[in-house]
């Protein structure tokens, strides 16, 4: 039987040898829950997913089911990378499902955030169950549960979003193989399954994707913008070095215009926000301030790079008064 509390005794795992002792025993306790058995994984490519998929094909191979559901609202290059690890270079039996078209239609007009959270994670319910109902004899559903989850569901701090939520005539018994691990004990299991470093390390970034950051109603000029600034954002961090130092970091793009001016035509165009923060806990959030010439750059590549910006701001406002996300 798996283990559902993590032991007090448990030493932290902050080294590869103690990661590998993990691995070794959790593939261990796989096979002997699963036997040859299939599972299904809702496989996001977030390091926690990702962990879960690696260690069950370690385990199981090709009776580990991924789904990956492209929601348009993915990051620059993500769903291919998930194609290239998973499929390409771990042999996963991985289902990519392109439902940019199904989220997109069902978003077009709403303007309300918590209605655009719930479209976007009602209509992933759905996309991840009529997959599943394609499949034959699945018992087993992979969740990238962690400890910190249970610990905020026990408290009644936050609704366990990764248990619950699915339809009851999907009734399977739960795999999940990084329940009792910290966050950075995941990354370090991850690192020593060989997954690559921008997804073991990646910032967060929330369930509903860029859609909380294309705010107001989404539409998929604006969508790309914010996924074109967001990602030379990204880049242009590394370069820096500031990648794996800052906690998170993005873009937002509102739906308001300016006039502005390019080779000698009038524009009326969007601003680009830019919004670089750190923190321990997430309820307290502070501003990194960027160098100087680091703006520099970042104004000059957004405005002349992405269609549709022509002005770039930056929100330097803490958590309180605001939060992380502008939705
Ligand atoms: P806020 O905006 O609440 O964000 O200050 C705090 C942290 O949570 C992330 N976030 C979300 N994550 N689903 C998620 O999985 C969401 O709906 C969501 N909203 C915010 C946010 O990116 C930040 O790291």
């Amino acid at each position: 039987m798996p283990i559902l509390n993590r032991p007090e005794t448990m030493e932290r795992i902050t080294t590869p040898a103690l990661a590998e002792a993990y691995i070794a025993e959790q593939i261990a306790d796989l096979k002997a829950q699963i036997g040859d058995k299939k599972v299904l994984l809702a496989l996001s490519g977030g390091v926690d997913s990702s962990v879960v998929a690696a260690l069950l094909i370690k385990a199981i191979g090709k009776n580990l089911v991924c789904v990956h559901v492209n929601h348009g609202l993915l990051r620059k290059g993500e769903p291919e990378q998930v194609i290239e690890v998973f499929r390409n270079q771990m042999d996963a039996n991985l289902i990519y499902v392109d439902a940019v078209d199904r989220f997109l239609d069902k978003l077009a007009g709403v303007t309300d955030p918590e209605q655009k959270r719930k479209i976007i994670g009602g209509e992933f319910i759905d996309v991840f169950a009529e997959e599943a109902k394609k499949l034959d004899g699945i018992e087993f559903l992979a969740q990238g549960t962690i400890w910190p989850d249970i610990l905020e569901s026990e408290a009644g701090i936050k609704a366990h979003h990764n248990a619950g939520g699915l339809p009851e005539e999907l009734q399977f018994e739960l795999v999940e193989p990084v329940r009792i691990l910290f966050k950075d004990e995941v990354r370090v299991v991850g690192k020593a399954l060989g997954l690559p470093d921008n997804m073991v390390y990646r910032q967060p970034f929330p369930g509903p994707g860029l859609g909380v950051r294309c705010v107001g109603a989404i539409t998929r000029d604006r969508l790309e913008a914010v996924r074109e600034s967001d990602a030379i954002l990204r880049e242009e961090f590394a370069k820096w070095g500031l990648a794996g130092k800052v906690w998170q970091y993005f873009t937002v793009v509102p739906d308001f215009r300016s006039t502005g001016v390019k080779d000698g035509k009038r524009t009326f165009s969007w601003p680009c926000v830019i919004r670089a923060i750190n923190t321990t806990d997430v309820m307290e959030v502070t501003v990194e301030h960027l160098p100087a010439e680091l703006i520099d750059h970042l104004v000059r590549r957004i405005t002349t790079e992405v269609p549709g910006i022509n002005r770039v701001l930056f929100d330097y406002t803490p958590k309180p008064p605001a939060t992380v996300e502008w939705e």
